[in-house]
Parts: structure tokens; C-alpha cells; sequence
């Protein structure tokens, strides 16, 4: 792959920048800020550890210069305000969706055939806004999520069992939230159904945390995570860049799938070189269909608040 843009400079953004050029996944990446100086010096600073890492990818920062993102293959949007103590992600929403409908514009003029990846909070609800501004075909428009909460899951599962948290395979599905549904049913450790290791109470709390992940975090840094969100973001782009169709939980433009027609919501999907290849869908019982409804619920009516603004 050619061209990658990251939007945002930030703590996410700078440092999706910095784990794409490290794993040598395209030829270049232009991170964009608004804040003049901000996405020059972390490129620079990025681009020096290339001798060091033995990485190829150029990575070259720029304030708000569009043009030099032109034929992006893939952008991803990190630009937003992040969550801060005590604000909920819905907060956000107002802000948040006027900078991801800008950058949105100004990025597809310059790369009109670009995969869009969303990272800005709140996460369903900014992938909307995204889709909707773009008009471009669903499967290219979708957001991270379900790869950073599955990962959280499979941590703290291996924590509990004390394995190797990569034997770990999760499934998690719903909006990116306190309401997103960790599915231990299809959860298990190289093969193992992880409910014949764990007792339901341990798994219980298990489930209880990773859905209050990102807030355990803020309440410690005084912002919210960047680490574990761009190795997920990483991810999902080397499974597009590569075409290795891995099935990964992402948030997707349902229409007809689980029931549900337009709405953007955490599924697990194929991810290959054309973005969304295909959305699984995965038998839920009558608790975990209960569950995904009641998120999906959650996820309409920040979705709807959003149409009312009529930002976008
Ligand atoms: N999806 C997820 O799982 C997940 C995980 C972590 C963070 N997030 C979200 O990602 C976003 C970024 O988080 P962060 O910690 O990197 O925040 P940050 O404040 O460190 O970085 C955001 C950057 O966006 C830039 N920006 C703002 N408006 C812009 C515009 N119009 N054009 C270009 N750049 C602009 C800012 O200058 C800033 O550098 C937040 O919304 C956060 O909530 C999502």
C-alpha cells in the first residue's frame, strides 16, 4: 500500500502513526492536526526512530494540508476531543461530530476511493456521522472498537487464568459503551470454551470491567487510552493492507444483519482489502440477543440526537 493519512496528532492518532510505520505497512503516512507544529514534530520524532526500528514507511506531519493526503488508500480519524473524568461520551457528541464531519470533507476530496476508519468518541455515533457525510458505500466506512474491548477482555482473562492472553479468542459485540456485550459464550483459549475455566462469578466481574475499560482508564490518566486503541487500529489496517481476511469485531453499518437496519453497531465482520468483505452473523441466545438490543437501543438514541442537531 502507498499512502495511509491519520487525522489528529494526538495521543491516539501519533501513536497509530507510530505503530503502522514500525510494523512497515505502507510506503507512507501523512499524520494531519489542526494544531500548527503538533503533527510535524511527531512525524519527525516517529521518523527518527526509523533507523532504529528498521522501518521504511515515511511518516511526514502537516497542518491541516489536505492536498498532501491525496490518494490516501486508508484515513484514519482520531480528531476530537477525548473524554475527560466525569464527562460521558454522549458529552462529546456535539463537538466531536462537527470535527469528524469536517475532516471527513476535507479528507475524500483529495482520496475519494479511501477506507475510512473512525476512532473519535462517541465511537457508533461519530462512524455515523462519518458514513453520512462521505456517502460512500458502507463496507468502506466503519469504526474501532470492538478490537480494543475484545482486547481488554482477552487481558484480563489471561490475568485470570494466567495463559497468554494471545491463546485468547473473544467475541464482543454492541456500541462501544457501558452497554457492549462480551460474549463468553464464544469465548475461549485456544479451543477451550473459557466458561469451563472459570467460574461464572469470576467471569461475571470479568465481563463487568472490560465494559467500564475506558472509564477505569480515565479515572487513572485524566484522559482517555492510546496505546491499546492504536495497537487495535493497527490491527485492522494490516488486515486490510495484507487482504488477510481476518474476522475482527468492528463497528458496522447494519442492514437487515441481527435484525437491525441502519444503525452502526459492534459486529464481527471479515476485514480485507475492500474494507468490510462480509458481516458474520453469530446465533445469540435469548439473554445475549436482549443484551445487543437494549446497546443497539442505546446506541439509536445518541444517533438520533445527532440527526437533531442537524450538523450533518
Ligand atoms: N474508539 C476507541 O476505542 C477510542 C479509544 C481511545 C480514544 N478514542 C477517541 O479518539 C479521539 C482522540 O483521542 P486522543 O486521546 O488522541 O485525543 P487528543 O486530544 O490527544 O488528540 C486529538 C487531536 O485532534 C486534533 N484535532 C481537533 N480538531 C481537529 C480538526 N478539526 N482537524 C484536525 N485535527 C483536529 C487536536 O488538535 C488533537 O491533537 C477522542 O475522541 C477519543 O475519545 C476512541
Amino acid at each position: 500500500m502507498k499512502k495511509i493519512t491519520v487525522i489528529g496528532a494526538g495521543n491516539v492518532g501519533a501513536t497509530v502513526a507510530n505503530v503502522l510505520a514500525i510494523k512497515d505497512l505502507c510506503e507512507e503516512i501523512i499524520l494531519l492536526d489542526i494544531k500548527p507544529g503538533l503533527a510535524e514534530g511527531k512525524a519527525l520524532d516517529i521518523w527518527q526512530t526509523a533507523p532504529i526500528f528498521k522501518f521504511s514507511t515515511r511518516v511526514v506531519g502537516v497542518t491541516n494540508d489536505y492536498e498532501r493526503s491525496k490518494d490516501s488508500e486508508i484515513i484514519v480519524i482520531t480528531s476530537g476531543l477525548p473524554r475527560k473524568p466525569g464527562m460521558s461520551r454522549d458529552d462529546l457528541i456535539k463537538t466531536n461530530a462537527g470535527i469528524v464531519k469536517e475532516v471527513t470533507e476535507k479528507s475524500i476530496k483529495f482520496s475519494p476511493n479511501a477506507i475510512i476508519i473512525v476512532v473519535s468518541n462517541p465511537l457508533d455515533v461519530m462512524t455515523y456521522a462519518a458514513f453520512k457525510t462521505s456517502k460512500k458505500s458502507a463496507n468502506k466506512v466503519f469504526g474501532m472498537a470492538g478490537t480494543l474491548d475484545t482486547a481488554r477482555f482477552r487481558a484480563f482473562l489471561g490475568e485470570a487464568l494466567n495463559v497468554a492472553p494471545k491463546d485468547i479468542s473473544a467475541l464482543l459485540m454492541g456500541g462501544h459503551g457501558d452497554t457492549m456485550v462480551p460474549l463468553p459464550r464464544y469465548t475461549s483459549v485456544n479451543g477451550i470454551p473459557v466458561t469451563e475455566l472459570l467460574p461464572v462469578d469470576k467471569l461475571d466481574a470479568i465481563v463487568e470491567r472490560t465494559k467500564k475499560g475506558g472509564g477505569e482508564l480515565v479515572n487513572l490518566m485524566g484522559t482517555s487510552a492510546w496505546l491499546a486503541p492504536a495497537a487495535a487500529v493497527m490491527d485492522m489496517v494490516e488486515s486490510i493492507v495484507r487482504n488477510q481476511n481476518r474476522i475482527l469485531p468492528v463497528c458496522a453499518y447494519l442492514d437487515g444483519e441481527y435484525g437491525m437496519k441502519d444503525i452502526y453497531l459492534g459486529v464481527p465482520v471479515v476485514l480485507g482489502e475492500n474494507g468490510i468483505e462480509k458481516i458474520i452473523e453469530v446465533d445469540l441466545n435469548a439473554d445475549e440477543t436482549k443484551l445487543l438490543t437494549d446497546s443497539a437501543a442505546a446506541v439509536k438514541e445518541v444517533m438520533n440526537v445527532l440527526d437533531q442537531m442537524a450538523i450533518i
